[in-house]
């Protein structure tokens, strides 16, 4: 709740500024959706906040006035997804590390040592995971100086799962040098530290788990960025010029999008059905199988909310429909819904200042 003396310290200039940065932000969303006015309502809250701590939201900046008629940039065409996944994008290859970690989480054999020892053996990804756990993100009380303490507290799974969501920006960004991903990463991590909340909150087992989704929802858009570096400009601008989403314009550019492509890549990495799961559907949460997973159904919401906040990847300012279904079946009773949001940005801001400036 914002205090009369913030509300007071803001000129109604400025308040008006913000309503209107804000108007075009949910200007394609449901409105009439009990979550979408929640998030309404904590988006004011929020940028009237960082108005008065000075901090510079973007508000003040022009803002684009999307054109229904603007027409889709021909870039894609011949270019079929089989052939994007073949041809352009096996550059990129899952790091040794993942695979030893993957190979040791679906082994029987495997015990939790062996998984601690993987991870110990890499000395800088031990000292930034070490940093994590020992973060606000999980506000343990002491501190935290070995990986087999680690796991003993929060769990081996959760820590294999952060372990690889790490080494995974660690080892792309390494390979998709020179492009700027550090608002890719930002929305990624937002709707991660969303997502596990949310899962908290609601009482879902390894909540670590949401966080790797979260981590991972996008990364399709990593590998049509990697394969069309120079055109994905074009799309991005597309979808900004055009009022869209990313997704939408990836759908009309390429014939298909950063959903599909992420969904692929990571069945081949042999990732948790559940993670593909919520890579191929957060745009579409009705459209996926009931498998008795809802991974989707939280990065769905997850994604929006983040958006909500300002965190949203170069090209999709706006935030999306969101489905009833999701929120159904999250079953969060509104109220509750501001404590996902309380501390948000320290959180997002420790989480991404250790994994996106360690090299490991
Ligand atoms: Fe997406
Ligand atoms: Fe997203």
């Amino acid at each position: 709740m914002i205090t009369k003396e913030v509300l007071e310290s803001i000129s109604p200039e400025a308040r008006d500024k913000a309503k209107a940065f804000l108007k075009m932000r949910f200007r394609y969303t449901n409105h009439d959706h009990p979550f979408v006015a929640q998030l309404v309502r904590f988006a004011y809250t929020e940028l009237l906040e960082r108005i008065a701590q000075g901090i510079d939201t973007g508000h003040s900046a022009e803002q684009p006035i999307p054109s229904e008629t603007l027409g889709a940039p021909s870039i894609g065409k011949g270019c079929s997804m089989g052939t994007l996944l073949t041809q352009r994008i096996n550059l990129v290859s899952l790091p040794q590390l993942v695979v030893q970690l993957q190979e040791a989480m679906h082994s029987p054999k495997a015990s939790a040592s062996d998984i601690a020892k993987i991870i110990s053996n890499d000395v800088k990804l031990t000292a930034s995971l070490l940093r994590l756990v020992n973060s606000p993100l999980y506000g343990l009380v002491t501190k935290i100086e070995t990986v087999s303490r680690a796991v003993a507290l929060i769990g081996l799974r959760p820590l294999a799962s952060l372990a690889m969501g790490a080494t995974l920006i660690s080892g792309l960004n390494k390979q998709l040098q020179g492009l700027a991903l550090e608002e890719f990463w930002l929305h990624s991590i937002a709707c991660a530290s969303i997502a596990k909340r949310l899962a908290e909150q609601t009482g879902r087992a390894e909540p670590e788990r949401y966080f790797v989704d979260g981590l991972l929802h996008d990364i399709g858009r990593l590998f049509i960025l990697g394969a069309f570096p120079d055109e994905s400009e074009s799309v991005q601008n597309f979808a900004i010029g055009k009022g869209i989403s990313m997704h939408a314009a990836e759908t009309t550019v390429f014939g298909f999008s950063h959903v599909d492509v992420g969904a692929s890549i990571l069945a081949k990495w042999n990732l948790s059905p559940a993670t593909t799961a919520a890579v191929r559907f957060h745009h579409s949460p009705e459209e996926a199988p009931e498998q008795g997973i809802d991974d989707h159904h939280i990065i769905h919401l997850a994604d929006a909310m983040a958006k909500a906040l300002g965190y949203h990847a170069r090209g999709d300012h706006f935030v999306p429909r969101v489905s009833m279904l999701s929120w159904n079946k999250l079953a969060l009773p509104l109220p509750q819904l501001e404590e996902t949001i309380a501390d948000l940005h320290l959180e997002i801001e420790t989480v991404a200042q250790i994994m996106l400036h360690s090299s490991f």
